[in-house]
């Protein structure tokens, strides 16, 4: 059966990557894109560019993938729940309860949703390495890393690190932050019991560490991004063939990558 796609964001450093993935895909049809500034024109993909994600839908769509802002991708997000539509967030900067909204949206209505915080493999497989550290290791901070001109911190990767790593326990600090002399500021945001620093530079590509520190012995797990959308393309056609599967919001693509799969068959099995 094809899966019928609708891309909002269709023209941007993600989509104009994405959609020729989607039109080269036998089991996927491109069926509507959204972009305020090319609206009215036709998309690499062949399809006519929408202004709004309610005039694309009404080509009819399975999925809606959202790589737009943090200012529009959850009412993005609620519009196509309410249409039935089941939604692949890759837009970073939802909060937690953004996010919970969303669930809650996707479970009435009976759809899928996946917030994929970082759908490149690497990122997907520090956050499994980063779970197995943390059953062992007593205390631990994120960095979230990305260019100077990044609208949202901390990062989507970053959130998505700190919300997975609490589930497996708090890190154990030894002072609390608010009894920080000083500036507690200086120690950055506290996010689920986790405390995570982002830094944004000229020059710095997207990435993320998860620093772990026990008694006289330090760990250090870093995934960079590079320059091309490219890394996130693969795990963003797996999240639109798996979204559908469950009902409710899903955060990240540990499940749907199979990452704890021991016999691997090679790298390239994350495209299925
Ligand atoms: N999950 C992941 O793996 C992953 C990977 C990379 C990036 N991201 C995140 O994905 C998002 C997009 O990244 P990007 O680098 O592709 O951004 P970008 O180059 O700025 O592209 C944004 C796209 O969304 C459209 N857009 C923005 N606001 C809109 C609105 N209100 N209504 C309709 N369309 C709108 C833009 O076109 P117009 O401005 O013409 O409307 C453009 O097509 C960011 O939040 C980024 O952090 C996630």
């Amino acid at each position: 059966m094809t899966i019928r796609v609708c891309v909002a964001g269709a023209t941007g450093w993600v989509g104009r990557s994405l959609v020729p993935a989607i039109v080269a895909a036998a089991d996927l049809a491109l069926t509507g894109a959204v972009a305020r500034r090319a609206q009215g024109t036709i998309g690499p993909g062949g399809v006519p560019i929408s202004g709004t994600l309610g005039e694309a839908l009404r080509a009819g769509a399975d999925v809606l993938v959202d790589f737009t802002s943090p200012l529009v991708a959850k009412a993005h997000a609620l519009t196509a729940i309410r249409a039935g539509v089941h939604v692949v967030i890759g837009t970073s900067g939802l909060t937690d309860r953004d996010l919970e909204e969303i669930d809650r949206a996707a479970r009435e209505r009976g759809v899928g949703a996946i917030a994929g915080a970082n759908f490149a493999i690497a990122a997907v497989l520090l956050e499994h390495l980063a779970l197995i550290a943390a059953r062992h290791m007593t205390s631990w901070e994120v960095l979230d890393y990305a260019q100077a001109d990044k609208p949202d911190a901390p990062s989507g990767t970053a959130r998505q690190l700190a919300y997975r790593l609490a589930e497996v326990r708090q890190p154990e600090v030894a002072r609390p932050v608010d009894q920080t002399l000083g500036a507690p500021a200086a120690r950055g945001l506290t996010l689920h019991g986790v405390q995570v620093h982002s830094i944004r530079l000229p020059g710095q590509v997207i990435g993320a560490e998860v620093v772990f520190g026990s008694m006289d012995e330090r760990l250090s797990i870093r995934y960079d991004g590079g320059s091309s959308a490219a890394p996130y393309i693969a795990g963003c056609l797996a999240a639109i063939r798996h979204v559908a599967d469950r009902v409710g919001l899903r955060r990240g693509l540990a499940d749907i990558l199979s990452v704890d799969t021991p016999a691997a068959p090679g790298p390239e099995r994350h495209t299925r």
